[in-house]
């Protein structure tokens, strides 16, 4: 938003991030991020606080970004947080025609209930309510210092999910496919969010304008759609082990297939993440709380699926070592849930990496960025500088997050390193020829053995 020309204040209660951000650094691995943090820094248009008192009279348009993690027990999204937001603004006195945008990714009913708690909380009009006078836009980039406008309607809220992913997370936020905003029928969310919007829609992003619960059904849709068509191929990689297939080239050919295409078709360990598996556990508990449970029966299975891929790998693993993956050491190549990042949540490379420790196995794992997160969460696994030195005396390697660096490995250099030439390319990212050639044992989900 800073970046669009607006002054921006971040509010969190995470005194520590806060004091980071406002030093110019991330703390995460996002590529391009801190430049983008620092620009905007530098430029007087983004600062960071933890006192919302400094925000919620001031700001025009207050969005809300906060995590809807797992909740223990029914896989629900737990909302803790984001009405915890809510009822920070609320208490801190919002602006009378300000609009709360959520961001989060919520259950289906949440927009609603909220922008009623909004309007009980300020005194406003809540989403059925009679819209009495013209709306003032907001989100214009004005600073600090603006008189508060008539407030016709009262406090608003609309419902602007994101689809970014991580490590394009800069790219998906400026250049996004498309923007989806949910609004009260009548209310200025529209206008408001088309001017807050302005330069990236003149950019020719579509905009899609809905009620809530479409806009909140949007980004588990778009989320469950992705996952299914990873564990479908996952599903094909179990027949053409069965079958004596190459699920690569069966994902090869359905790409070409203008219908089907060839993104998310990657075969391997599957899907991890802060995302995908808790939003379709929680898409699916959501429907079925709605009464619509039957409908997203089938992301139960794709779940299984994916989990399916993890033990698959680790018995192709033990496979691999001859059948027992006890007292033998194992290089792991990566610890991020994807490449590109540095979070470890739900990640398959290191579910495996646990499963193999719990086997008996000692596990040396290398990733670029998620080292200092990996070894917090598992401190049961062992880390190496790099991955030619978590390579030594290995009797098996393991590549299960396909970082560039990996793919780029020379085989022929590993060799003097390790104990058994065996490799186990859990994401398709090698190039099996070329390792064959030098003498390794080759050996990947979905694809016969040479
Ligand atoms: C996802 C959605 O893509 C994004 O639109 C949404 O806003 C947030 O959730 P992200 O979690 O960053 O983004 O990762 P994504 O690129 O979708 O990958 C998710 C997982 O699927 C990763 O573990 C990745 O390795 C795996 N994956 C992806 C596959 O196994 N095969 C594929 O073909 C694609």
């Amino acid at each position: 938003m800073a970046e669009l020309g607006y002054e921006v204040v971040g509010l969190d209660t995470d005194a520590d991030k806060v004091r980071r951000l406002g030093a110019g650094e991330v703390p995460f691995f996002e590529p391009g991020l801190e430049e983008l943090l620092r620009k905007n820094l530098e430029a007087g248009r983004l600062s960071f606080t933890c006192d919302p008192a400094e925000v919620a009279g001031w700001a025009d348009v207050h969005f809300i970004c906060v995590g809807t993690p797992q909740r223990a027990g029914d896989g629900a999204a737990d909302m803790t947080y984001v009405d915890a937001a809510v009822e920070t603004l609320i208490r801190a006195g919002l602006r009378p025609d300000a609009l709360v945008v959520g961001k989060s990714t919520v259950p289906a009913g949440s927009a609603e209930r909220l922008a009623r708690r909004l309007a009980a909380g300020t005194g406003g009009t809540g989403p059925g309510g009679a819209r009495t006078g013209e709306a003032a836009p907001g989100g214009t980039g004005t600073g600090r210092a603006r008189t508060a406008q008539p407030a016709p309607g009262g406090v608003e809220l609309a419902w602007n999910p994101e689809f970014l992913r991580e490590g394009f997370a800069v790219d998906d936020t400026l250049r996004p496919d498309r923007l989806v905003f949910g609004v009260r029928p009548g209310g200025r969310g529209e206008a408001v969010l088309r001017a807050v919007y302005a330069p990236v829609i003149e950019a020719g992003t579509p905009v899609i304008v809905t009620d809530y619960a479409t806009a909140e059904l949007v980004k588990v849709a778009a989320n469950a759609f992705l996952a299914t068509k990873i564990s479908f191929i996952n599903a094909m990689s179990e027949v053409c082990d069965a079958a004596g297939g190459d699920v690569t080239s069966l994902a090869r050919a359905l790409s070409h297939d203008a219908r089907i295409g060839g993104r998310f078709l990657r075969p391997g360990i599957g899907f991890g993440g802060g995302c995908l598996p808790k939003d379709i556990r929680a898409f699916h508990a959501r429907a079925a709380e709605l009464g619509a449970g039957p409908a997203l029966s089938f992301l139960a299975e794709v779940d299984r699926i994916n989990l399916r891929a993890r033990e698959r790998t680790v018995t192709l693993i033990t496979r691999a070592l001859g059948g027992r993956a006890e007292g033998r050491r194992i290089t792991v190549l990566g610890a991020a849930f994807k490449p590109n990042s540095d979070d470890i949540r739900d990640s398959p490379a290191l579910e495996i990496s646990a499963e193999l420790h719990r086997a008996g196995a000692r596990v040396v794992v290398y990733d670029p960025a998620a080292m200092a997160n990996a070894r917090r969460r598992f401190p049961e696994l062992e880390y190496a500088p790099s991955a030619h030195e978590a390579a030594t005396g290995a009797d098996a390697l393991a590549v299960l997050t396909e970082w560039t660096e990996f793919r780029d490995l020379d085989p022929n250099a590993l060799t003097p390193r390790v104990t058994g030439r065996v490799v186990v390319d859990g994401r398709h990212a090698l190039d099996g020829p070329a390792w064959r050639q030098a003498g390794w044992a080759y050996y990947a989900l979905g694809r016969p053995p040479a």
